[in-house]
Formats: C-alpha cells, structure tokens, sequence
C-alpha cells in the first residue's frame, strides 16, 4: 500500500513539474477524502474535515448557491456574499431605469440602508449531505419496468426528503447520481432577504462583454456584492427591516497576496449539469445536428436583437438581459462544437465503446449484464434522436417567439372558465397569477422586436422541422411559404395579449365567459397549436425515451465502474455541491500560441484603445487610474492583475464560485471557462480546459479605489501574505 503510494506521489511530481496538471471531475464534498491526497499533493495544506465538516464549521458553510443558476461565498461575518455581476445581472436591470442606470453606472450602496432588496432572489445553504443509496435501492423490485422504478424512486425519495425538513425548518431533496446507481439527500437552508450591496458599471462588470465571453485573455471585473439578512436568531426570514445581517458559521478571508503561477487552486460550488458518460451516437447527433441548428437560429435572434437595441437607450436595457442569455449559449456551442472535433471526441467514444463491448463479451459472470448494451444504446438513438430534436426546435423557435410563451400562460384560465361549472375562487387566483406574470412581462417586452422574431422563428421552424413538422407550422408554410410576414402582422394588429393595456383590461373586467375571447386570439391559437403538437406528440414518446435513456446509462456507467476499477469516475454535475481542483496555469491553444495564465491592467487599456469595439469601451475614471497605475496596494509584483486561468473543471453553475488557495482563502471568483474548454461538459482535456476567474485583488481595488467604498474592505479578513 505504501509503495503504491509512493509510486503515486513520484509520478505526481513527474507530471506537476512538466505538464498540464488538471484534474477532469467535480466531487462530492462529503467524499472528497478520496482526492485529498492529490490535492495536498498539489498545494493544498487543508484536510477533509476542513473542507466538509457537518459536526463542525468548514468551507462549505461559506459557500452558497446564488438564485437558481450561480453560486456565491460569504466574505464577511456579516453575511456580505460576493457573486459574479452576471449573476447578480437581471437585479441590477430590475434596479435600473433610464434614469437610474445601474447597469451602465454601476450601484454602491453608501452605507447599509442604501442597500437594494431583491424580492424573489434567494441563498441556499447546504446542511448537510447523505447517501441514501440503500434506503432507496431497497424499494425497488428488479422486475420493475422504467415507469414503475421512477414512481418507486419519486415515493421513497419525498418520504425521504419529508423526514428530512423537520415540520418545514429545511428544504430537502434527494439526488440520483450515476444515472440512478447511487442517491444522495441534502438538506438546505433558504434565505430570502437578500440585497443588493454593490456592482460596478458594466464597463468594468461585463468588460470585453460578448466580444470577449467564453475567451482568454479576459479583463473582466464580473463580480457583484449582495449581503443576506436574517431575523434576530440568524434563521431564514422573508424581507423585513427588523432583520439582521445573517452571521455564517464560516466566511472567506480574501486575498490580497496575489496569484502565482501554480499555485494550487480549488473551485467550490454549485456546477449545473455536465454529460461525461454521452456515447459516441449522442455526440456525433449533438456535433452535427443539435448545436448546428441552435447556433444558427440564434445567430438571427441576436441580429435582430442587436439592430432594435441600437435605436433606443429603453429597448438597449430591456433586451441586455435577454440578449446576454441567448448570446452565451450561442457562442459556447460554438466552442464546444470546435473542441469535441478537435478532441476526435466521437472516434474517442467509439474506441471505448468497442473495450466496454469486448469486455461485455468474455463470458465471466461479472460482464453478463452488460451484453448487448451498445447495441441496445445504437438503436435507441436511432428512434429518439429524431424525437429529441423536435424537442430542442420547439424551444429554439417556437418558445424564442416572447409572446408564444406569454399567451400560453392563459390556458389554464381557459380551461378554468370552459368548465360546466366554473370556480370562480380558482378563476381569481388564476387572474391574479396572470397580472403578476403581465406586468413582468411588458415591462422588457418591445412587440416590434418580437414582430419580427416571430417571422423569423417561423421561417426557421419550417427549414429545420424535417418529419416532425407540427400542423400548424406545415399550414403556414403552405400558405405564405417564407413570406410570413402578413401572417405575423395579422397576429399583432389582432391579438390583445400583445398590448400591456388590453391584456390588463381583459383581465381587470374578466367574467369566465370571456373565455372564448382568449380562444379566438391569434396569438394564443396559434401557442396553442405550437403546444398541442408538442404535448400530443413530442411529449409523451419523450418521457418514454427518457426513462429509457435512465436505464441504459444506469448500466453503462456502472458498467465502466466495474471495467476501469482503478479508476476515479466522478458523477455528472448536478446542481449539487461539488469541488474542482488544479491549480493557476496557463496553456498551449494553438500552434505556437502560449496563454500566459494572468491580464493586467494594462491589457484594459489595451483593448480599449480598439476605439470601434463597443464592448471594450471604459470610462474615463478608469482610463485615468489604470494609466497612471494607481493601483493603491492592490498590486502584484507592480501590475494590476485583473483575471488568471487555472486548470479546474468547471460548468455553467460554477459561475461566482469561489476560487480557494491552498490556505483556504478566497484568491477570486470564477466566471467563465476559455474558449479551448467549451467541450468539457462532455469530454475533457487537460492540456486545454482552463476556468477563469477574476483576482480578489482587482475585486477589492474596484471597491476601495474605484468606487470609494472601504467600509466594505473595513468588514473583510483580508490577507496579505
Ligand atoms: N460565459 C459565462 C457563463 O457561461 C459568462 C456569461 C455572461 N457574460 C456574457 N457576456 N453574456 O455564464
Ligand atoms: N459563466 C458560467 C456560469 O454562469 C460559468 C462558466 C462555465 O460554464 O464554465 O455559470
């Protein structure tokens, strides 16, 4: 066993030394002793307990995830969190008006009754984790098909996660993992006072902007402070001003050290989702059919966006939101696509595939199971794929269409109404439901964007449709062919779900009868076509697909746990806590091409001086300061160092993680991964996937130098050496 060790820490320090060391996997922190011995031998000078403790304080408890999407960590002990400003970005939109440009001005809270509240944005903590493998294995029959395994799963799962929230204290849940080989709960705690303490302009927030998203060498200060508050014993509360700032068991010190090349590094929370175990068949559909189609719808949506939001300051801010989300995928796939080629990621799986078949076929007892499986994947992608793409066209095309969304929200109503005898009670609440949903609605809506949005979503419905056309679209493409447009016209000059003023008069005056007013609007006949198609049809051969899928990728992965034993696999992001490791390197792109792992301020400057790119435009406050490198004490060997690279696996969700030193300080916040990563939700590669993070030094300059605001620093545990 000691020699093995041995053995092992020599090759380590071989590899350290030469190559790329990155580390392919996000882990469990409540299993995270199976690495730490790779992690201390790569810098980190903690223990397993000192990361995840659920009988004592550790990191963890620092570490929260952000809304729905991001992740954030404590920095001070009273509850001030910091997140990306992407994150933190549709609240700042929220706060902003043309008046009040937060977006592009930024937002500093002077002191803490300046501070903004966020109804609806919520911090989830964990309490604790637990592997509930057996309990929920123990319910299920072998002979269960797919359908009665699920209902099996859901049952003993809420059983479990009831008993879990003690009467309503916690939320919980349980988790499959390996595609339902293991099940986790975890039990968390909501807080829901959460406000807005700070974001720089977004010229310093979202610098380099789409230009620059998804690529190395970054110069972006994408981060935002929050603080969370909680009533007088700590506990979760709803928004009041008798709250208090919530006191966490553990918060970061930050670090105004300064990065170095190789130092060890660790991402701490809450990856989104990841695919590491997709077969050959899956990438290949992905590579030629799935992104393709995406990236070119896209491409049209943003075009349009792009052209309305350049003739007017209103129309610029209700769209940045919507247009940096359509954008990011847009322009990831397009990475992702380049790296699976480039990885030969398909002729990969399918070498692996052939092993795993061979290995099913030598006849011992232990490979019995897994016979057949490849086979049994092949001829499954060939009838779902289809399927899965009609899918994927509908939420592309079909949902892109803003007012196809909104005027689905109104079947329930129409269905309440048409009843024989209609309950008023459950009417009213649907009213209510809907004047909320209107109002956030038209507040970002602009019909003449979505105007034309809905032609072109139509037109790209037509191309991309193939076999599954629905009859709705097949119709239209018969009568106007391409030329779509009187069509489109006809629905916006009709329907009153269009207009903010209609919708709230149909609504303020509504007796169930009006039902058939809805019926007959052309905007929610034709969501309502779009929809029965996709439930009629899509839907239900769907869910069978999917349960389908569960089965063959529970056996497979448990299949190549069994063949590669010596092997680490780790389970596929989730949305569940995880840790990722390497450390701070740069890497080798493209022939001749080297990343060196940090950007300075002088590259800022740089890029700005590219005067015709709008995304690289700064102010003059910061043209000023970084010229006359008035960097305060927030310097690193005499340069503002504004992002690095390390080498840590990370995935959307990972986003406002924060980036941990060997010590256990905060050294940055993670944002975003370079362009050469892109495919790592499905294969990676070391030499390559680097995570981008902003450095806390540069953090700490925008707060103290740039916006003045030291009270913040005066409540942090910064330091220095
Ligand atoms: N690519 C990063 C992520 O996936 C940042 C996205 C926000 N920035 C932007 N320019 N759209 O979320
Ligand atoms: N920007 C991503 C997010 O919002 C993180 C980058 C990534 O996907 O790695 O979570």
């Amino acid at each position: 066993m000691l020699k093995k060790k041995l053995l092992f820490g020599l090759i380590l320090l071989i590899f350290v030394s030469f190559r790329s060391v990155a580390v392919e996997g996000m882990w469990l922190p409540s299993l995270i002793e199976k690495n730490i011995e790779e992690m201390q031998m790569l810098g980190l000078e903690l223990e397993a307990l000192d990361l995840y403790n659920e009988d004592g304080t550790s990191l963890k408890d620092a570490i929260v995830r952000f809304g729905r999407g991001c992740t954030g960590a404590f920095i001070s002990p009273d509850g001030l969190l910091v997140t990306n400003h992407h994150c933190g970005y549709g609240v700042i939109q929220s706060h902003s008006s043309v008046e009040n440009d937060y977006l592009t001005e930024g937002f500093w809270a002077a002191s803490r009754d300046e501070e903004l509240p966020n109804p609806g944005l919520t911090i989830t903590l964990l309490v604790r984790m637990e592997n509930v493998t057996a309990r929920v294995l123990e319910t299920i029959d072998p002979n269960m098909d797919e359908r009665e395994r699920n209902r099996a799963v859901r049952e003993i799962s809420r059983t479990i996660a009831d008993e879990a929230k003690e009467d309503g204290r916690y939320e919980a849940m349980v988790n499959p993992f390996y595609y339902g080989n293991e099940y986790y709960l975890f039990v968390y705690n909501i807080y829901r006072d959460v406000r807005l303490v700070g974001a720089p302009p977004s010229s310093i927030g979202k610098f380099g902007g789409d230009v620059d998203n998804w690529m190395w060498p970054r110069h972006s200060g994408d981060f935002a402070l929050f603080r969370v508050y909680a009533d007088e014993e700590n506990n979760p509360a709803e928004y009041s001003n008798d709250n208090v700032p919530f006191i966490p068991d553990h918060f970061f010190p930050v670090s105004n050290r300064g990065p170095e090349k190789h130092d060890f590094t660790m991402v701490y929370g809450f990856p989104g989702s990841t695919q590491r175990y997709l077969t050959s068949d899956a990438v290949k559909y992905i590579v030629e059919s799935e992104n393709p189609m995406g990236i070119d719808i896209r491409t049209r949506v943003l075009q349009i966006y792009e052209q309305e939001m350049a003739k007017s300051d209103e129309v610029r801010i209700q769209y940045a939101s919507k247009h940096a989300g359509v954008s990011n995928a847009w322009k990831r796939w397009m990475g992702e696509n380049r790296g699976l080629h480039r990885l030969d990621a398909v002729n990969v799986k399918k070498e692996l595939e052939r092993e795993f078949d061979q290995w099913a076929q030598s006849g011992s007892m232990e490979t019995e199971l897994y016979r057949g499986l490849m086979q049994a994947f092949e001829q499954y992608y060939t009838e779902y794929l289809p399927n899965r793409f009609a899918m994927r066209l509908y939420f592309e095309a079909g949902r892109r269409i803003e007012i196809v969304r909104f005027a689905e929200q109104f079947a329930q109503l129409v269905t309440l109404s048409s009843e024989k005898n209609p309950d008023q009670e459950k009417i009213d609440v649907e009213i209510e439901k809907l004047k909320r949903s209107a109002e956030s609605f038209f507040r970002n809506y602009n019909s003449d964007i979505d105007r034309r949005i809905m032609a072109e979503m139509i037109r790209q419905y037509m191309k991309y449709a193939g076999e599954m056309v629905p009859p709705v679209i097949n119709d239209l493409q018969s009568k106007y062919d391409e030329n779509i447009e009187p069509f489109v016209e006809r629905v916006f000059k009709r329907s009153s779900l269009v207009s903010e003023e209609q919708v709230m008069e149909l609504l303020e005056n509504y007796r169930p009868r009006h039902y058939r007013r809805i019926e007959r609007d052309h905007a929610f006949q034709f969501a309502r076509e779009l929809r029965s198609f996709v439930f009629g049809e899509i839907m239900p051969a769907q869910q069978k697909y999917d349960s389908k899928l569960d089965s063959l990728y529970r056996l497979y992965t448990a299949g190549l746990r069994v063949m590669k034993s010596d092997y680490n696999f780790f389970p596929d992001a989730n949305g569940t806590l995880r840790i990722s490791y390497g450390r701070v390197e740069g890497s080798y792109p493209r022939d001749a091409v080297q990343f060196l792992p940090f950007t300075t301020g002088d590259g800022i400057l740089e890029k700005a001086a590219q005067n015709e790119v709008e995304d690289y435009r700064i102010s003059e406050r910061l043209e000023t300061m970084l010229e006359n490198r008035r960097y305060g004490s927030f310097a690193n060997h005499d340069d503002l160092v504004v992002n690095f690279i390390a080498s840590n696996h990370t995935t959307g969700g990972n986003s406002g993680s924060p980036v941990i030193d060997g010590q256990g300080n905060f050294i940055g916040i993670n944002f975003d991964r370079s362009w050469e990563s892109t495919m790592s939700d499905i294969m990676f590669d070391p030499e390559q996937c680097r995570n981008i993070a902003v450095n806390s030094q540069y953090i700490l300059w925008v707060i103290s130098q740039y916006a003045g605001m030291d009270y913040l620093l005066d409540e942090m545990n910064i330091v220095l050496e």
